[in-house]
């Protein structure tokens, strides 16, 4: 699924390149919306970009959709903005890899009249509307699940998402205060950036095994599902998961799968934004006017409720 994805995307963006109309039927009187995608790197994002895009494709034959992908790097994602505000888009749906870098193309587009939707990771700019779940009520759930789950004490190991993205910023920061709100005594004794993916998360939960000896570590966090699961596969491989809980964020059907078998102890549902990202894009491209932000459900999912959610995520 990666695979096709990726493949579409590049054909895509090579299309462009060439200055050759894309999309389902692309034509000269249909209303091109750009959706700038951060990056493509985990089945969620994956999931975000298919789920708009066969939308699109079904619903609305009236549009051209262009979507790009900034590979998680955000001068790649500019470009990428730049060359959809110069193929003449009605509307610019963006999921920014990270805010302080975004904001002033998403302002330049603002500026020039050009309405822009943020879906899940916001910028610093006023933007026409924001879509996506509250990522500082993930963070503070979070954290009173933690405080709960150590009885109050315990130290803790934090893999963080991308560095500078809103998501980020808001999971770690909620949890940080509910922590020393709730339970001073529980500590963060290692933190580290992973930016959402498994590989880097398993490096450095290696290392952090390593560094800590048996006992202890009592609890890791990770910002998404993809990076609690690599924690897993390094505490498994070390022969260190006794004793040790895993908390995630998203809601992959992997990560049910491990709260069921014991491995992981909670996630929190995080929604990947389509197909509402389009639907509410072409709502702004047609002229309708909608509040500046909605918000989407998140749940806690831990060993008293998966049951009603095995298979049911992505
Ligand atoms: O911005 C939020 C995160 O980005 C999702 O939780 C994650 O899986 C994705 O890559």
């Amino acid at each position: 699924m990666h695979r096709e994805l990726r493949m579409s995307t590049l054909c895509v963006v090579s299309a462009l390149a060439m200055g050759v109309a894309t999309g389902a039927q692309a034509g000269g009187d249909k209303l091109k919306i750009g959706f700038s995608q951060g990056t493509m790197e985990s089945s969620w994002r994956v999931n975000m970009v298919e789920g708009n895009r066969k939308y699109a494709e079904a619903n609305l034959p009236d549009v051209e959709l262009v979507i790009t992908n900034g590979e998680n790097n955000a001068s790649k994602q500019v470009a990428d903005v730049e060359s959809l505000l110069a193929q003449g888009i009605k509307t610019l749906i963006i999921s920014p890899v990270t805010a302080d870098a975004l904001t002033p193309v998403v302002k330049q587009a603002m500026d020039a009249g050009i309405p822009v939707v943020t879906l899940d990771r916001k910028v610093n700019t006023d933007v026409t509307l924001h879509i996506g779940a509250d990522n500082k009520l993930i963070g503070k759930s979070a954290g009173s699940y933690v405080c709960k789950a150590l009885g109050g004490k315990g130290n803790v190991v934090e893999i963080q998402g991308t560095a500078g993205a809103s998501a980020t910023v808001d999971r770690h920061d909620l949890f940080v205060e509910t922590l020393g709100k709730e339970c001073p005594d529980v500590k963060i004794v290692a933190s580290q950036v992973a930016n959402y993916v498994r590989e880097p998360a398993i490096k450095f939960m290696e290392d952090t095994l390593q560094r800590f000896k048996d006992g202890e570590i009592q609890l890791v966090y990770a910002h998404n599902d993809d990076m609690a699961l690599g924690a897993v596969t390094a505490l498994e491989a070390a022969n260190r998961q006794k004793g040790v809980m895993v908390v995630g964020i998203d809601g992959e059907n992997a990560a049910y799968d491990a709260i069921k078998a014991g491995k992981m102890v909670a996630t929190f549902t995080y929604h990947f934004v389509a197909p509402e990202g389009v639907q509410y894009g072409y709502k702004i491209a047609k002229g309708e006017k909608l509040d500046k932000e909605i918000v989407l459900p998140t749940h806690q999912v831990d060993s008293s409720n998966v049951d009603q959610f095995l298979g049911k995520g992505f």
